[in-house]
């Protein structure tokens, strides 16, 4: 079975089909995207709001990574991407970062769309070969970032995933061909879609290229590897965890519960599911869950708590399917061989 590579120009050390790691905030750094990209997918890094951990991060991936660098057709680019949480990040700051570091591709996500407008022309300026691509998660916010950015890719998140996400999402299942079919009514057949969203394996890929995606962003599967830098708690918590409808769950109490949202209104977040969520659910206050948190948090004798309660874990419902730890390089690995055999076997060539 032969595929074709539509980012051999753009991304030329990507195999196909494109398996990228999700940009997680603070869990996936240089380690993880030097290891994603090493096996011929898209490693990256996620957002940092400390700039100088960034671009050390970033100079890592730029030391590791020279041998992969000298063999592709612009030396100077850096083979990962970078995301960025845009709501109240500064632009300028990020700017500077991509115009020395030129990394592959940058990940924007969080933010209206004349501020995407804003970045995407700032990027372009900064670091001309740097695609942008760009994270959302609404027919009516892919076509309208579609015509006012034309980015580079359109991220399409459904709302089985992990991490933060809009609060009124559909599943990939429906997201991705409504948007396709959006975008070729108003004559936009040339930005390709990438899946996200409790895809943790060669199934799941399949099923996202089959419903027209050019590529796949996990996260969830990618907190099973060493390489992600989350703490043994919190992985075991995940190897665990079964049933993902039933193990994790959608609100923006996971932001609430320490203290004020400072997420926009439009987006909420998926978490493993927790005694927060369930008191929040019930009807509780949310000023009185904090006081019941705190104290038991504190208060020797007081209602013990376990991992999930004490942090929000952020989980897709992909989570029961991912129960073993795995190098990162074997799971892009795993799933591309995966995705080959089963389509393979499926048009009857294997
Ligand atoms: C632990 C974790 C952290 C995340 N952090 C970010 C982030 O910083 N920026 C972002 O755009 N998306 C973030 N996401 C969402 C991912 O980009 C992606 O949409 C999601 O992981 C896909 O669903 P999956 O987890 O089911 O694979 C995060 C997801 C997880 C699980």
């Amino acid at each position: 079975m032969s595929f074709r590579n539509i980012f051999n120009r753009t991304l030329p050390w990507v195999q196909s089909p494109l398996i990228a790691n999700a940009p997680m905030s603070g869990a996936a750094l240089s380690e993880l995207a030097i290891a994603v990209s090493r096996a011929g997918g898209l490693g990256q890094i996620g957002f940092l709001d400390d700039m100088h951990e960034l671009s050390n991060e970033l100079q890592v991936a730029r030391d590791k990574l020279q041998d992969l660098m000298a063999t592709l057709p612009d030396p100077q680019v850096l083979p990962i991407g970078v995301g960025v949480i845009v709501f109240g990040s500064p632009m300028e700051a990020w700017m500077r970062l991509f115009k020395t570091h030129k990394p592959a591709v940058v990940w924007l996500s969080f933010a209206a769309t004349n501020q995407l407008q804003q970045w995407t022309e700032g990027i372009r300026q900064a670091s001309p070969k740097t695609q942008v691509w760009v994270q959302l998660g609404s027919v009516k916010a892919a076509l309208d970032v579609a015509q006012a950015c034309h980015p580079d890719a359109l991220v399409l998140q459904g709302s089985d995933a992990g991490g933060h996400g809009h609060q009124d999402g559909a599943s990939i299942v429906s997201l991705v061909p409504e948007v396709t079919d959006t975008l070729l009514q108003h004559g936009i057949s040339d930005i390709p879609l990438i899946a996200a969203g409790g895809i943790v394996d060669g199934r799941g890929t399949t099923a996202a290229l089959s419903l027209g995606a050019s590529g796949v962003v996990m996260g969830t599967r990618f907190l099973s590897a060493p390489e992600t830098r989350i703490p043994r708690i919190y992985r075991d918590a995940i190897f665990k965890a079964s049933d993902g409808g039933q193990a994790t769950a959608r609100s923006r109490v996971f932001d609430e519960m320490w203290g004020p949202n400072f997420w926009p209104k439009t987006y909420d977040g998926r978490c493993l599911r927790n005694k927060v969520y369930d008191r929040y659910v019930s009807g509780e206050d949310i000023n009185q869950i904090r006081k019941w948190l705190s104290s038991a948090m504190n208060e020797p004798g007081a209602e013990s708590l376990d991992v999930h309660d004490m942090g929000s874990l952020w989980a897709g419902t992909g989570v029961g399917m991912v129960n073993t730890m795995q190098m990162a390089g074997d799971i892009v690995r795993t799933v591309r061989d995966d995705v080959r055999k089963g389509i393979g076997s499926l048009v009857g060539e294997y």
